[in-house]
């Protein structure tokens, strides 16, 4: 008897022990992507978590700090310039697009790796861009003056783009930069960014796949991870050093702020920092609108682009050419898929939903009391009510979205408008061909990355989703079309592609050569523009006037509700959600172990990556020349004691987007290259939980040893500069 008391006593203690623990803050992990012109209120912070530089080294408010040594790298990821003479490292998934368009049969850098051995080997990337941010300021003084909070949008944002353009256009004056004006916690707050971008980006390294994009999509947004998802390109730089087009005597961009390399490593614990361009993060939108995204939408799309690339990578799996045409293609797709499941499961396994609802009622019950905005107590019911009154027409355009224009026939079928315009015109017969085959050869970029029979499989596996969630909402031409080819889609893709124009590019090239003032009719009966437009009447029609309007109504009432979730919890540091503007994060080296005292380490190494080798296996299979390092330990000065860094994860608060960002130790020296998020951690997006939230990075150590003894671009190393 009393044994059992006092072991109930004990218990009773644990659980107090356990369940006090659960409501400690996680010292290190800290949620928060901050503008780093703000940083210097965090600095206290940030010191107390490990950080040994004054902020002023990482943002300084008259130049010179590591924001310039920060690109955003193409349209939507990150770089870090890593030497005096701008070269840039990135992911290989950043630089995957641009490697394709120098990819052939003949050249196949995804398969042999790409190792320039010299300045004059580097190839320009043409498109390839690259941004740094000189400098940030808060211009939201310039912008909202005399205009209320409750202005409706319409007349608010028409007076506020007034404003931009003309401050813009005065930065310009001034900096002789660019400068762009994004708006910050939902239109409460204006910064402008004064920015350079260059374009002439040469390639100077990338790694065959086997090591870029070891694990594909199996290990993709998952931990423990093997890739080595780097590249390296080169910025060059016109007279005085300024940007200028492509020239074969332009000359690497001469930076004076470059990250110095520390290949010392770092241990469980030790502070880091992620600097980078965060896209997009929604931490404070209502239950409801998260609600679309967690039952609505994500699993729409989850289910559409199964089947989808289910089909691609059969076609891709058995000719490598539709391989080369779709790679690039599939790992977009692929990536949102894979993502949003994991923001699924982390919005429940958190009960995202239960906490925001939670909040909204301590919200709302404040609000009520809140007589000096009285408006603020209607936020909420309007947004629900708005979200009520979409929630089957958003139900029904992401079917839409993601199932038909999932298939590249149909989307391309808008094409096809234009041709039947060119009837219209009052051309002579010479002069329409001429026109309509100018317009066949604008083409050629789809038609590159296209394959009819890949195509023809996606239609006949993602329209009948389509028909039956949209059932009831279907447009006459697909359910007569449906009828005729006998309830088979299968059967009605093969006709859809037998007679489409669209369908080869030489096909259409053939119409448009011989077309008469008579063909018109052929053009405007094309199945695949008769898809495209019945189905874009359709949203035009019935889904779109409203959806638009709630959308208005929702961003008017999200930028009252931040601002007023702001003085709800007065206490609270918020910070801006991301708009791909330059941000750092910090947290501290941490393992991932949600579940249990089980858990994985913070890091992997080479061992594991050949322990997974699988030659029999795209995604697995380990260059030979890399297993060789691996088995005579030949590291050069990067190895640890005999092993191989791989990859790491830690506790900072990224999104999309900061792929590519260095991550830096306490003293902002790099230590690796953002990459990716863990799977059960992806719902950072709309949630930070610290206990599951880590972003992935390459160890810097691998990076150099992979370009160092696996590419032989030993000559790289020069221009850099290395502490311990
Ligand atoms: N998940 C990472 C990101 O969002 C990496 C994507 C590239 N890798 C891949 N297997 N598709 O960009
Ligand atoms: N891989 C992502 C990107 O391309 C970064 C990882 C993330 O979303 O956290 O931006």
């Amino acid at each position: 008897m009393f044994e059992s008391k006092r072991m109930a006593k004990v218990l009773f203690f644990i659980l107090i022990f356990i369940g006090g623990l659960q409501f400690l803050p996680a010292v290190n992990a800290k949620e928060g992507m901050w503008i780093p012109a703000t940083l210097k209120k965090h600095e206290n912070q940030m010191k107390a978590l490990g950080l040994e530089i004054p902020i002023e080294e990482l943002y300084n408010e008259n130049g010179g700090g590591l924001n310039n040594a920060v690109v955003l790298f193409g349209r939507g990821c990150t770089g870090e310039i890593i030497s005096s003479k701008g070269l840039i490292l990135t992911n290989h998934h950043c630089g995957y697009g641009s490697v394709q368009g120098l990819t052939s049969l003949k050249n196949d850098y995804f398969a042999t790796g790409f190792f320039a051995k010299g300045l004059n080997e580097e190839i320009p990337c043409p498109g390839l861009t690259v941004t740094f941010i000189r400098k940030m300021e808060n211009v939201t003084q310039k912008i909202l003056p005399g205009i209320s909070d409750t202005l409706k949008d319409a007349i608010r944002d028409s007076i506020i783009a007034g404003r931009i353009k003309g401050l813009e256009r005065d930065y310009e004056y001034k900096t002789g930069m660019d400068a762009t004006i994004k708006s910050y916690y939902e239109g409460n707050q204006y910064w402008v960014a004064i920015t350079e971008t260059y374009t002439d980006i040469r390639l100077t390294a990338f790694p065959p796949n086997g090591i870029g994009t070891f694990g594909g999509d199996d290990e993709n947004w998952i931990w423990p991870r093997h890739t080595g998802d780097f590249s390296v390109f080169r910025v060059y730089a016109g007279a005085n050093n300024k940007p200028a087009t492509y020239a074969a005597n332009n000359k690497p961009y001469d930076a004076t702020k470059f990250f110095k390399i520390n290949t010392s490593g770092y241990k469980e614990g030790d502070f880091t920092m992620v600097y980078g361009f965060p896209g997009t993060t929604m931490e404070y939108i209502s239950s409801f609108e998260l609600n679309q995204v967690y039952s609505i939408i994500d699993p729409i799309s989850i289910a559409a682009r199964t089947k989808k690339l289910n089909v691609w990578s059969n076609h891709m799996n058995a000719k490598r050419d539709v391989f080369l045409k779709y790679t690039s293609k599939r790992a977009t797709v692929a990536n949102g898929w894979k993502k949003w499941q994991g923001e699924v499961l982390g919005l429940k396994v958190n009960n995202a939903i239960e906490k925001k609802q939670a909040f909204e009622k301590g919200f709302q019950d404040w609000a009520i009391k809140n007589i000096r905005e009285p408006y603020v107590k209607n936020i909420l019911p309007q947004l629900q009510a708005g979200a009520a009154g979409v929630n089957d027409l958003i139900f029904q355009d992401q079917h839409i979205r993601e199932e038909v224009f999932g298939i590249e026939l149909i989307q391309q079928g808008v094409s096809l408008d234009k041709m039947v315009a060119c009837f219209r015109g009052k051309f002579s017969e010479s002069e329409l061909r001429d026109t309509l085959q100018k317009l066949a050869k604008g083409l050629d970029w789809f038609y590159k990355n296209y394959d009819m029979e890949t195509d023809k499989d996606v239609f006949a596996s993602l329209m009948p989703l389509y028909m039956r969630a949209c059932k009831q909402n279907l447009p006459l031409y697909y359910k007569e079309q449906y009828r005729k080819h006998l309830n088979s889609c299968r059967r009605w893709s093969k006709s859809v592609y037998n007679k489409s124009l669209l369908a080869s590019s030489d096909r259409l090239l053939e119409f448009a050569k011989k077309a008469t003032q008579a063909d018109s009719n052929v053009l405007k009966e094309d199945p695949a523009l008769r898809l495209y437009n019945e189905v874009a009447a359709i949203r035009k029609e019935k889904i779109s006037p409203k959806v638009d309007a709630y959308k208005t109504i929702k961003h008017y009432l999200n930028r009252l509700y931040i601002s007023a979730q702001m003085s709800y919890e007065e206490q609270k540091d918020f910070y801006p959600d991301a708009n791909l503007t330059l941000r750092l994060a910090y947290g501290n080296v941490k393992g991932l172990d949600p579940d249990g005292p089980a858990g994985y380490s913070f890091q992997t190494t080479l061992g594991d990556v050949v322990a997974l080798d699988d030659t029999t296996s795209t995604q697995f299979k380990v260059p030979s020349k890399l297993k060789e390092l691996y088995k005579t330990k030949d590291y050069g000065r990067w190895g640890v004691n005999g092993t191989m860094p791989v990859a790491f994860i830690a506790a900072n608060h990224t999104s999309g987007g900061n792929s590519g960002s260095p991550v830096l130790n306490n003293k902002g020296e790099l230590i690796g290259t953002n990459f990716d998020r863990a799977y059960e951690g992806t719902m950072s997006d709309y949630l930070f939980d610290p206990n599951r939230c880590r972003n992935i990075s390459v160890d810097i150590r691998y990076t150099l040893f992979i370009l160092d003894k696996f590419g032989g671009a030993g000559w790289l190393m020069d221009e850099m500069s290395f502490t311990k």
